[in-house]
């Protein structure tokens, strides 16, 4: 909406959040997402044509268009438990909506949600109000975390899916301020919903691909980065997205690919849903992986030794750490009765721990007192990679933020026991010459 507001200066943009402190945020400078030059573009606007209020009913009766930007997450309970989608938030709008409009309004979904949930949404709005008339588009959204900015300003494709003609144009219009028309691709609603989830499993598989290459190539003398690169210079496969790592996270690529599996089971597709569901097993074993590489490395047990985890977001630029990587290793490390001292230059105390007690919560719902003991005793957020790093028997990388690159290693390895092991999650360090620094270096997938 930011950068809608930017380019369009003639539209008038409102987000609108019923919770206060969040809007509190997004009016101040201390942005509650960390994302470059996302604050520029805020600034620029605030004020001008871009505005955050909690006045969700004035907001809906003024606009011509209402973007639904809510999450979708997967549903824990119920019929679809750990598969499908939670479209409550979805629902619950939809009704605001309808129930404060007069005229006629297009409702765009931008939140990613599973097939023919426009359908629903359409339903929701004819039946509840019979003064207003609604357009459904759905337009999802392709910009990944940490590049935001850039992928909003420069996109490869903007989808538009929709039923009337008039609606998708007045979309199109929009976007068209600064995106050349032959990147505004308009399909019907359900091709429109299906591509976001299918371009997510798509981006999920290749990273799932390579790494179980990169398994392999660990039991034998093949390096994934060299394997990655003469697969990626052939055109017709490409070279981005084949990076080996300690397995894919955030918001996105579990859950959409889980809600895919369940379409595809609910549509009585099981091949299909087991084809698909095997793209998550094997980031699930990427991660267990990784820890037991280093519980065997260091002579087949960590307890009570201190392991330096350097990175908690689940890639660089970005303060999320929703499903990153990093939570499951420090869990099973922890499980290990590892000693972890974490450091992530974004990610706060509060967040790192609070993902920390979520994932140990067993499945009763409750905290075991041995896990809350482990969190307590076990744990340390610590403000440099150097602290961490500190009397470590290991460092593992597992976000790619570029100041470890540039980390003094001399001294670091100075201050580790010894042997001093670097697991690298990222693959980041292979060029920093560490096995020359004394360190015994594991990349993945070499
Ligand atoms: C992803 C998609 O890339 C976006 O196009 C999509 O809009 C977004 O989900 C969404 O559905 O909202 P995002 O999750 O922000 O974006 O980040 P990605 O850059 O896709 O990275 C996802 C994970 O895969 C990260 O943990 C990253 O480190 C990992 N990854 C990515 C690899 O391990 N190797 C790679 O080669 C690329």
């Amino acid at each position: 909406m930011a950068m809608i507001a930017k380019q369009c200066p003639n539209i008038d943009v409102k987000v609108v959040d019923i919770n206060p402190k969040r809007i509190a945020q997004w009016n101040s400078d201390d942005l509650p997402i960390y994302e470059p030059g996302l604050l520029e573009v805020v600034q620029e606007c605030r004020g001008r044509n871009l505005t955050f209020t909690t006045d969700v009913e004035k907001s809906i009766k003024e606009a011509q268009m209402i973007f639904i930007s809510v999450n979708t997450p997967t549903k824990t309970f119920g019929t679809g438990a750990g598969r499908a989608a939670n479209l409550e938030f979805v629902e619950k709008c939809a009704r605001q909506i309808a129930k404060v409009s007069s005229g006629h309004k297009i409702v765009v979904e931008k939140s990613t949600l599973p097939v023919r949930t426009a359908e629903a949404v359409k339903t929701i709005l004819s039946n509840s109000n019979h003064s207003a008339t609604f357009d459904v588009l759905s337009n999802p959204e392709f910009l990944a975390e940490g590049t935001a900015v850039e992928d909003m300003q420069s996109p490869d494709r903007v989808l538009i899916g929709g039923e009337s003609q008039d609606a998708i144009n007045a979309l199109v219009d929009v976007y068209a301020h600064w995106i050349p028309r032959e990147r505004l691709l308009t399909t019907n609603l359900w091709s429109s919903e299906l591509s976001k989830l299918a371009a997510n499993a798509f981006l999920a598989q290749r990273v799932s691909s390579v790494n179980a290459i990169s398994a392999l190539c660990e039991a034998t003398e093949a390096d994934i980065d060299e394997v990655a690169n003469a697969i990626g210079t052939d055109s017709r496969i490409g070279p981005k997205f084949l990076k080996a790592s300690v397995g894919f996270g955030g918001s996105c690529f579990q859950k959409d690919i889980l809600n895919l599996v369940y379409l595809c089971e609910y549509f009585g597709l099981p091949e299909v849903a087991e084809y698909w569901e095997q793209v998550v097993k094997m980031n699930d074993y990427q991660k267990r992986r990784f820890v037991t590489r280093i519980v065997r490395t260091l002579f087949n047990t960590v307890s009570d030794k201190k392991i330096a985890i350097w990175g908690f977001a689940f890639k660089k630029d970005t303060n999320d750490t929703r499903e990153s990587a990093a939570i499951y290793v420090c869990r099973d490390l922890l499980e290990e009765r590892a000693k972890i001292s974490i450091y992530d230059p974004r990610v706060t105390e509060e967040q790192i721990r609070y993902a920390l007690e979520q994932a140990m919560i067993g499945p009763d719902g409750r905290l075991t007192a041995a896990s809350e003991k482990l969190l307590k005793d076990n744990v340390e957020i610590v403000g440099s990679s150097a602290a961490a790093a500190d009397r470590a028997h290991a460092i593992a990388v597992l976000t790619e933020w570029d100041e470890f690159k540039t980390a003094d290693f001399t001294a670091i390895y100075q201050s580790m026991q010894k042997p001093a092991f670097v697991f690298d999650g990222r693959n980041i360090l292979k060029q920093s010459n560490l096995g020359n620094k004394g360190f015994q270096y594991y990349g993945i997938g070499s």
